[in-house]
């Protein structure tokens, strides 16, 4: 089993950016415990962090018949963009919709995902667990979808 993580905009300056609301560990951090995490579960894992809508929509694309899920922080993409949630369901993978902090709890303009239509599940407010989680959600679903075959 192979997934992808995309991360959006300024994901890039975890540890950096705002530490009070994300946090003083960094995307590198993020990598390697998730690296780690898929390892002990043998299951592969690839990054990729951008801070442009086209790169991600590009990467999404790329993602057919090379990985089996898709793990998406949009960021701030997450309130805006059509093109994001347009790409996976064109894929037709199956994508979890992580974020570090809890956008429901945070100014009104958050609370709008236009991705989650195109997830089978959303996790927000759980830091660095919710990546983990989503690979376990993921991890569930393909395995029983080839349970079913
Ligand atoms: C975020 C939440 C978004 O609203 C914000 O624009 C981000 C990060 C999160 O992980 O909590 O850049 O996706």
């Amino acid at each position: 089993m192979k997934l992808l993580v995309i991360n959006g905009p300024n994901l890039n300056l975890l540890g950096i950016r705002e530490p009070e609301i994300y946090g003083d560990r960094t995307l590198a951090d993020l990598e390697r415990e998730l690296r780690e995490y898929c390892t002990e579960r043998g299951v592969e894992i690839e990054f990729f962090q951008s801070n442009h809508e086209g790169a991600i929509v590009d990467k999404i694309q790329e993602a057919m018949g090379l990985f089996d899920g898709i793990i998406i922080n949009p960021a701030a993409y997450t309130h805006t963009s059509i093109a994001i949630p347009d790409a996976i369901r064109a894929t037709g993978l199956p994508a979890v919709e992580v974020h570090l902090s809890d956008i429901y709890t945070r100014e009104p303009y958050r609370r709008v995902s236009y991705t989650s239509d195109a997830c089978i599940a959303q996790i927000s407010g759980r830091s660095f667990e919710g990546y983990k989680e989503a690979v376990d959600i993921l991890c569930n679903r393909l395995y029983n979808e080839t349970k079913a075959e």
